[in-house]
């Protein structure tokens, strides 16, 4: 995993389906109650140029439990590139010379790769525009082979905004090393992009298309919903789509229930309490594994 600690995580393609397994068997150790002091006297900025909850949070509870501190924004309306001018390649400059790493979320496509090719010390990428999500698809993929005991053939339903989703399309592409087999459950104006299709095509993945869950409910393993990404496009798409209790009726025991968060009426509060929800549990799982992946990126 040379590049990971040299230059960060920019994207997932930048993993072997080895050095995910790597990273998600060192989550498990976290999750087990593992404690390391990895980043004693490291200082990393956490810098979001967009709005997070999740992964900015869970990133540096993840620093502090690895000893390390952070340092950064919430909110990029506060810097001098907002304010005064300044070029985001002289932003980038500055933070290289006052952190260890970078953990940066943007709403540029490819904002992550460009901080990383710029900077000495490694970036990571919390979410570029609509690109990746790396350490989101990580979480996911730790989560699946926690609910399911494997990763391998799984029956995947990915439901919702399958176009603009950088969760997503990161998502896919870790299908493709996994030999899972894809049902894409969305209304039309939401369905996957076409090089996502080329993709999935050109690996051999078996895929369908569907406009709602119950079609393929007693078919699936895992539920992957996503929101409306309306940040990502303008205007109004009038479409909906979602799923309730009747829709798991017919659902096998198994079925876990996934989505990245924060869900809007897709994924109505009434199945909290049934026992396919994991998406919680799947929210808790970021620590762990943003633990993992500082604890490779930064330790010895
Ligand atoms: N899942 C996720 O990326 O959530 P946030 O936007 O809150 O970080």
């Amino acid at each position: 995993m040379l590049d990971l600690k040299n230059k960060g995580l920019t994207a997932l393609q930048d993993l072997s389906k080895q050095d995910i397994l790597d990273i998600l068997s060192h989550a498990g150790e976290f999750k087990n109650g593992l404690r390391k002091n990895t980043l004693d006297g490291k200082v990393l900025a956490s810098c979001f140029f967009e709005a997070s909850t999740r992964t900015r949070l869970s990133f540096e509870s993840a620093v502090a439990r690895l000893g390390g501190k952070t340092i950064g924004f919430a909110d990029g309306s506060s810097t001098s590139q907002s304010n005064k001018g300044e070029s985001f390649i002289d932003t980038l400059r500055m933070l290289n010379c006052y952190a260890d790493g970078l953990i940066m979320r943007h709403p540029n496509d490819g904002a992550a790769r460009l901080a990383s090719e710029v900077m000495t010390i490694p970036v990571i990428n919390a979410g570029d525009g609509a690109n990746q999500h790396p350490t989101q698809t990580l979480l996911d993929l730790f989560s699946i082979q926690d609910s399911q005991g494997s990763l391998e053939g799984v029956n995947l339903g990915l439901m919702g905004d399958l176009k603009y989703s950088r969760t997503i399309h990161s998502l896919i592409d870790a299908s493709k090393l996994f030999n899972m087999r894809l049902f894409l459950i969305a209304p039309p104006e939401l369905r996957i992009a076409s090089e996502n299709l080329h993709e999935l095509r050109r690996h051999g993945i078996s895929y369908s298309f569907h406009s709602t869950a119950e079609e393929v409910i007693d078919r699936l393993d895992c539920l992957y919903l996503t929101r409306l990404q309306k940040e990502r496009f303008n205007g109004n798409l009038d479409c909906e789509y979602g799923i309730s209790l009747k829709t798991l009726e017919k659902a096998k025991p198994n079925l876990s229930i996934l989505h990245p968060l924060p869900r809007l009426e897709e994924l109505p509060t009434e199945i909290d309490d049934t026992p396919h929800a994991y998406y919680f549990q799947q929210a808790q799982n970021g620590v762990y594994v943003r633990q993992a992946l500082l604890d490779i990126i930064f330790g010895e």
